[in-house]
């Protein structure tokens, strides 16, 4: 099949070989933009042009893993870490409603001085006095905490499987297996959260091949959610003698999986908007329908440094809110007031 006849297939049917995937993910040039058409065609027929804003409240940088990229990982001693008491989180979490999100998203790295009671408490408090849909994204924990949260009111978790390839997984993550993170996506979407994963971007090793089997596990996960950026290197790391991942190869991995997952809630994200600042925008007319911007206030915003450059550290929650208004709007975009709960949900799915 040509590039024409492949792109037809996947607007059509929503389901593509491993090797047609690949043949997207080499596209350059004049055939790239049919590519990003097409995932735009498909965005507006699915989700319409409303842009979901999802706000984020990062509330602790400590983190047990050892992931080799990032900087939150336990053996980077030159980060200052910092802990939120669950007050403080709430009290955030009122602050971004007021801003007008209808989304918090709780996120952290793996930290368990927040257990089980302490999270629920902050889920319940939240529930009890705003009115916000609440996403976890707190990495891995057990299956009864997921389904305290969930009955206490949480609505979606985030946690991305980072790479579909084990020994890749494996190599990065010492300690963590990808069976391990797969059975807890299984098990959250077992428990009824609308459930996100998604992948990073010029991994070491990391080839079109394998970012197609990323692609079509979230296919097969059947995922509510995918949020995916390319690696931005950290020299606090191991991979700081790396290279960033491609921009390019990322937004092709966004149009791809709008193409499969037409449902689906796909971010433009912030590490795409930190190594282009024009990143973000060309992934909302490349598939995404969603911005996460960070609503996390203080001291602490440079503190939750996953990699160098992060956009929007310097920011106050307000300038973000109104910058990301006028991004949306300029694109001829609609920003949602609603929710935005995953439309499968909303048809009991
Ligand atoms: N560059 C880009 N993304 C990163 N993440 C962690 N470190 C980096 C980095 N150096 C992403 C991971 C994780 C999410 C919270 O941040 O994909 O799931
Ligand atoms: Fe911790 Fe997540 Fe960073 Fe891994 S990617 S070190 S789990 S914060
Ligand atoms: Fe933070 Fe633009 S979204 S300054």
């Amino acid at each position: 099949m040509n590039l024409d006849e492949i792109l037809l297939k996947a607007e059509r049917e929503h389901a593509l070989t491993r090797g047609e995937i690949v043949k997207l993910l080499k596209t350059r040039g004049e055939d790239l933009k049919k590519l990003y058409k097409a995932a735009d065609r498909v965005r507006s027929k699915y989700m319409g042009d409303t842009v979901y804003l999802r706000g984020i409240i990062e509330f602790s940088n400590y983190c047990k893993q050892n992931c080799k990229y990032c900087g939150l990982r336990r053996d980077n001693h030159r980060l200052e870490r910092y802990r939120l008491q669950p007050e403080e989180i709430v009290s955030m979490a009122e602050k971004a409603t007021k801003l007008g999100y209808k989304t918090v998203v709780l996120q952290s790295g793996e930290d368990d001085y927040y257990d089980t009671d302490m999270v629920e408490w902050i889920i319940r408090e939240i529930k009890n006095r705003m009115d916000t849909a609440i996403t976890l994204c707190i990495g891995e924990r057990e299956y009864e905490e997921y389904k305290v949260w969930r009955e206490a009111g949480a609505d979606r978790y985030l946690i991305r499987h980072e790479t579909a390839d084990p020994g890749l997984y494996h190599r990065l993550h010492p300690g963590m297996s990808l069976e391990q993170r797969i059975e807890r996506l299984r098990w959250l979407k077992e428990l009824g959260y609308q459930v996100g994963s998604g992948n990073l971007i010029g991994l070491p090793d990391q080839d079109e091949e394998s970012i197609s089997r990323d692609i079509l596990l979230f296919k097969e996960l059947d995922l509510h959610m995918v949020g995916l950026g390319p690696l931005v290197v950290n020299p606090d790391t191991p991979l700081k003698d790396y290279h960033n991942g491609s921009v390019e190869m990322a937004l092709k991995t966004i149009a791809i999986t709008r193409l499969l997952l037409p449902l689906a809630h796909i971010p433009g994200t912030t590490a795409l908007g930190s190594l282009d600042p024009e990143g973000r925008q060309k992934a909302l007319k490349a598939g995404a329908n969603v911005v996460m911007p960070n609503v996390t206030r203080g001291k602490y915003r440079p503190l939750y440094e996953l990699y160098p450059a992060k956009i929007c550290v310097d920011e106050e929650p307000e300038n973000c809110r109104q910058c990301i208004g006028s991004i949306i709007t300029s694109l001829g975009r609609v920003v949602g007031t609603d929710y935005g709960h995953s439309p499968r949900i909303e048809k009991g799915e």
